[in-house]
């Protein structure tokens, strides 16, 4: 890793509070995340995942990671759809999310495992994934730390592995794009929108040699653009 490629723990430990502070409490906007978060929610929010089993052609041999689990709506949808060999894995930096993601766990002898730590520091070994998710949270990270997050990605990943990542983006109007990230800004400060180019600039950036816009969509609510994009490590790579 080279050095402006280093991550700031300082800033990173702040956002995480930030969240947790936010996750935890009784305000309007802390209600309306966790129900963003729920069942009902998620099936507004993130529309294009409930196919990825048919558009990437999942079978049960997927080893998924969750990074950014929230209350793990996405990663179960996908485990229960594939019936997985392998029980899938949801990190995320918050406790208040885990403890949602557990209390709203209906089967627990399934294990799915839910990991406290941080998105740039994967507690994982080299290799140990063939499909990583992350799915809003990247709008959290300055440069550095999505670099940082993305070398975690390649690292996690064996080879043939594929990842991807969406986030709201811009919408190419400047008075608009400061009004949605205001309105993203409820509960944690200044969310960085990216366009699927700048995207895919800062993983080539970190290895990844294959890049590509994922194009996911649609999403219904909340009427933001997302920005998408499927990365990959080809088998043969170092
Ligand atoms: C808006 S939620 C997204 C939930 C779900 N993935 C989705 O797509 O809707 C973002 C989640 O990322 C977590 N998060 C934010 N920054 C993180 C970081 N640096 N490392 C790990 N998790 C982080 C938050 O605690 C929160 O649960």
């Amino acid at each position: 890793m080279t050095a402006h490629h280093h991550s700031d723990p300082g800033q990173q430990a702040k956002r995480a509070a930030e969240y947790e502070r936010w996750l935890g409490s009784s305000s309007l906007s802390a209600r309306s995340i966790r129900w963003w978060m729920g069942p009902l929610g998620q099936w507004f929010a993130n529309a294009p995942l409930y196919r990825l089993k048919a558009n990437l052609k999942l079978d049960r041999t997927v080893r998924l990671l969750d990074i950014g689990v929230g209350r793990g709506t996405v990663m179960r949808m996908l485990d229960d759809a594939l019936e997985c060999d392998r029980a899938p894995v949801g990190l995320d930096v918050s406790r208040t999310a885990l403890r949602l993601a557990a209390a709203d766990e209906e089967n627990p002898d399934r294990g799915a495992g839910l990991v406290q730590g941080s998105a740039t520091a994967l507690p994982f070994a080299d290799g140990s994934f063939n499909l990583v998710l992350c799915g809003h949270l990247v709008k959290h990270l300055e440069d550095d730390d999505l670099r940082a997050l993305f070398i975690e990605v390649r690292r996690v990943l064996e080879p043939g592995g594929l990842a991807l990542i969406w986030e709201f983006g811009p919408t190419g109007h400047r008075a608009l794009d400061a009004w949605n990230a205001r309105r993203l800004s409820s509960g944690v400060r200044h969310p960085r929108l990216r366009s699927t180019n700048t995207l895919r600039r800062l993983a080539e950036e970190s290895g990844f040699t294959f890049t590509r816009d994922a194009d996911l969509r649609p999403f219904l609510l909340p009427p933001i653009p997302r920005a998408s994009i499927l990365i990959g490590r080809p088998p043969g790579e170092d």
